[in-house]
């Protein structure tokens, strides 16, 4: 079983639903009557953006975009290539990034830097999870779930080795799992 590899649960499937919706009716109030456009970052992000894009009751579309990931490390090597560019043009449009968790900020820092090249009207960063104590560089985040400690999660879209993500919790895995 899966849950086997699970040390502790740190989100309860109920927990991030109620943040999930308490989301959505901010943002649907800080867009109103603007031309929002959510930004998928594939693949750990699209459980949050499914559930969070039926908690906004304001018109909007969605794109996806992928970069390298860690591959099979569980920190990043701070280089970021783009594996999936988006499909629409985001000029002169309110972006606003969905992604699962910003860890070093490497990842978001450079997206953010080359989506505003291509002059969106707005740009802001909504992350699901927001692992503080790891950052390395500043990016300016503006709506966060929870805030959680510096431990390597999995569940709810995350994963490790690609396993994992189906998990409906965000769980902290054994370490002696991916500790060599
Ligand atoms: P960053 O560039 O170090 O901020 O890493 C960002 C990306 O690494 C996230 O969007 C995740 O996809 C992945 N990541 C970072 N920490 C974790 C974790 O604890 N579990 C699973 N994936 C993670
Ligand atoms: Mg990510």
């Amino acid at each position: 079983m899966l849950d086997d590899d699970i040390a502790r649960v740190l989100i309860t499937e109920e927990e991030l639903r109620r943040r999930t919706r308490e989301l959505g009716q901010q943002i649907s109030r800080d867009y109103q009557g603007k031309d929002l456009h959510l930004i998928c970052v594939l693949k750990g992000g699209v459980t949050f953006l499914v559930d969070l894009m039926r908690e906004i009751c304001i018109p909007h579309s969605i794109d996806f975009m992928a970069t390298s990931s860690y591959g099979d490390a569980t920190e990043t090597s701070g280089v970021v290539r783009i594996l999936k560019d988006l499909d629409l043009p985001i000029a002169g449009r309110n972006v606003l990034i969905v992604d699962d968790i910003i860890d070093s900020g490497l990842t978001i820092a450079y997206l953010r830097r080359i989506l505003l090249e291509r002059q969106p009207a707005s740009l802001r960063i909504c992350t699901l999870l927001n692992k503080k104590e790891r950052r390395v560089v500043d990016v300016p985040l503006d709506y966060i779930g929870f805030d959680i400690p510096n431990e390597f999660v999995v569940g709810y879209g995350m994963d490790f080795r690609e396993l994992y993500r189906n998990l409906r919790f965000v769980g902290v895995l054994k370490p002696e799992l991916y500790r060599p």
